[in-house]
């Protein structure tokens, strides 16, 4: 079997322009333009790659973007005071700040801090909450548009066995908790899983998100299995030469291994142009939905 390719980039495009028509009204009927804050503490480089790319999308579909970046070693009662100015700001309808932060500040403070109805990460415990108790809430980026991709696929995910690896708060977790909604039966797996290969072969649907590059192989994925690759690891390439600097090239891996997955699953996606695409949609699309919530 050869899987078909889940188009993410594709579909995060179709979902840019929903949100850009969205915003359009909102501006011609309502007068309202919504604004998104992301702050970014430090200069850890992979959030500075996602945060630009993150402000571009915002401006595109029409959104205000504000971006607020803070010195590696800003005190924990700054940042407090920003998300204060942020949260009381009538302008700003989604705040997002960039994890992980620099060690010496609280992440769950921080993140509490954010008015839960401004919180379009979906982390604050309020939403954590009312997510895990199927209750409407802010529902986290990239879990929704895994979602998203595997609803589209199937139709309904009703009584589907699916495995979740990994169990960070920002996937893993509710991950499993919007299958669970959508009535499949899940597992969430983990380092300490015993005999991971046997539980993945179960699955009728595989959401890897573990960041451990090419981690799954093929021969764990069950014949005709939906396989949702959520990693996206820089790995040393020297078929491909090396750089001015005498420095090898890399290129972006899964935490699948792509080619014998997808010779055995029925349906998987990119990496890059899968999941990726869909977590910058989502959060626009989150930001959409704060501010209408914001303004009745
Ligand atoms: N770091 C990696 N992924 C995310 C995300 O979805 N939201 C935030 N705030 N930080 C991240």
């Amino acid at each position: 079997m050869t899987a078909k390719i889940i188009d993410g980039k594709a579909f995060a495009a179709t979902v840019r322009g929903e949100v850009a028509e969205h915003v359009a009204r909102l501006k011609e009927e309502h007068g309202l333009t919504p604004g998104l804050a992301v702050v970014l503490v430090g200069e850890d480089p992979a959030s500075q790659v996602y945060v630009r790319s993150k402000g571009k999308m915002t401006a595109e579909v029409g959104m205000n973007s504000y971006e607020h970046r803070l010195d590696a070693d800003t005190a924990e009662a700054e940042l407090l005071a920003l998300i204060k100015r942020l949260n009381a700001d009538r302008d700003v309808h989604g705040i997002l700040v960039q994890l992980p932060l620099p060690k010496h500040l609280d992440e769950d403070l921080v993140i509490n801090a954010i008015d839960p109805e401004k919180d379009v990460d979906g982390f604050h415990i309020s939403n954590v909450g009312l997510l895990g108790t199927g209750q409407k809430s802010m529902v986290p980026c990239t879990p929704l548009g895994c979602l998203m991709m595997l609803r589209d696929h199937h139709g309904s995910l009703s009584g589907m066995d699916a495995v979740v690896i990994g169990r960070s708060n920002i996937v893993g977790k509710p991950m499993a908790q919007l299958l669970l909604g959508d009535s499949c039966t899940v597992t969430i797996a983990h380092s300490r899983t015993k005999d991971l290969p046997q539980v993945v072969r179960r699955a009728d649907i595989v959401v890897a998100a573990v960041g451990r590059p090419e981690m799954v192989p093929g021969d764990w994925i069950k014949p005709g299995a939906t396989v949702i690759d959520v990693g996206i690891n820089r790995i040393g390439a020297p078929e491909k030469g090396t750089n001015e600097d005498g420095s090898v090239k890399t290129r972006l891996v899964g935490d699948c291994h792509f080619e014998s997955c997808a010779a055995v699953a029925g349906a998987i996606t990119p990496v890059p142009g899968g999941v990726g695409p869909m977590t910058i949609a989502c959060l626009l699309a989150n930001t959409v939905t704060a501010c209408c919530r914001a303004n009745g």
